[in-house]
């Protein structure tokens, strides 16, 4: 790396970290390290989007390696190594195999990368996000899982859908677990600022926070083989994006809560601003007590496993 310049590592060069890796170099910020314990498979892809450096006037690196050595000095580490769902399989299905490669990839974070901000993609999202908080020892503000604004794009393209209006107007919010007990929030969802719930009818509303909760089923059972990837990937690149360069920006992610919603000791998504240190402040929102409901069950849930399957 050249001295002064700032880097991103990106661990697992598979869809989902490739795509990450990919929308970071268009967005110019810093040099990138693609890690995958695929050596070759690290390196072929980081030469390709090389290749397209010309293309895209991009003027960092890209490297691909399977040494956790060339993460040193990344400021933020993006997580995406681990097995993707396949159909008719939940995401917690994956917990075993993917909770022993986030220890191993938690360790060779935490010895090379001590001071980096980690934002974890591996499913099953908020279980992993705990673990790898737990292997690094990280304080928990400088762990954070992605789900929330992949969730909360889904909500608002299905909007955009049913208005016919640009995307860019659509201010989603999406909380709670990334899994079944998602919990879209209608009342706090806007389009141009007006609250959805004046903009359509319930029934829409209801069909659309459904389509949302299953919306990565809906495309691993479209794909029949792995799950989605451009949408999962861009999220965490404009997560790495607003901690690198301390924008501060208002997202839903996951975090570990320390009593906020009557939760604590279990990473879920909430509304959080995201700059340099990582989760800066949580912020509590007003919920009905339906919507409370929702939130405390799906962090109830996501305790359940922690215990009965992580051994927490
Ligand atoms: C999804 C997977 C990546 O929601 O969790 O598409």
């Amino acid at each position: 790396m050249v001295s002064g310049r700032r880097k991103i590592a990106v661990i697992g060069a598979g869809n989902v970290g490739a795509t990450c890796a990919f929308v970071l170099a268009q967005m110019k910020i810093a040099d990138i390290v693609l890690l995958d314990i695929y050596e070759g498979f690290a390196k072929g892809k980081a030469l390709d989007m090389s290749q397209n450096a010309n293309v895209l006037n991009y003027n960092g690196t890209i490297t691909g390696t399977a040494d956790y050595k060339d993460i040193a000095g990344s400021e933020v580490v993006v997580v995406t190594s681990g097995f993707p769902r396949q159909p008719g399989m939940t995401r917690e299905d994956l917990i075993g195999k993917n909770a022993d490669i986030v220890s191993q990839v938690g360790a060779g974070i935490k010895d090379h990368a001590p001071d980096a901000v980690v934002i974890v993609v591996t499913n099953p999202l908020d279980l992993m996000t705990y673990h790898m908080q737990q292997v690094t020892g990280f304080p928990p503000e400088r762990v954070i899982g992605q789900a929330g604004v992949l969730d909360s794009a889904r909500m608002a393209h299905f909007i955009a859908l049913e208005l016919n209006c640009a995307e860019e107007d659509v201010s989603p919010m999406v909380l709670g677990g990334h899994g079944d007990t998602m919990v879209p929030l209608p009342r706090y969802t806007t389009v141009g600022g007006i609250p959805i719930t004046q903009l359509m009818s319930q029934d829409r509303i209801d069909a659309i926070s459904a389509r949302t909760a299953s919306g990565g089923g809906e495309i691993v059972k479209l794909l029949e083989r792995g799950s989605a990837f451009y949408a999962p990937g861009s999220a965490a690149a404009v997560m790495a994006e607003s901690v690198l360069n301390d924008r501060r920006r208002l997202l839903p992610a996951s975090c570990l809560l320390t009593g906020q919603y009557g939760l604590s000791d279990v990473y879920i998504g909430v509304p959080c601003i995201i700059g340099s240190n990582g989760v800066e402040q949580i912020f509590e929102l007003d919920l009905t007590d339906e919507e409370l409901g929702s939130l405390q069950g799906s962090g109830e849930f996501y305790k359940g496993q922690l215990k009965d399957v992580l051994g927490y």
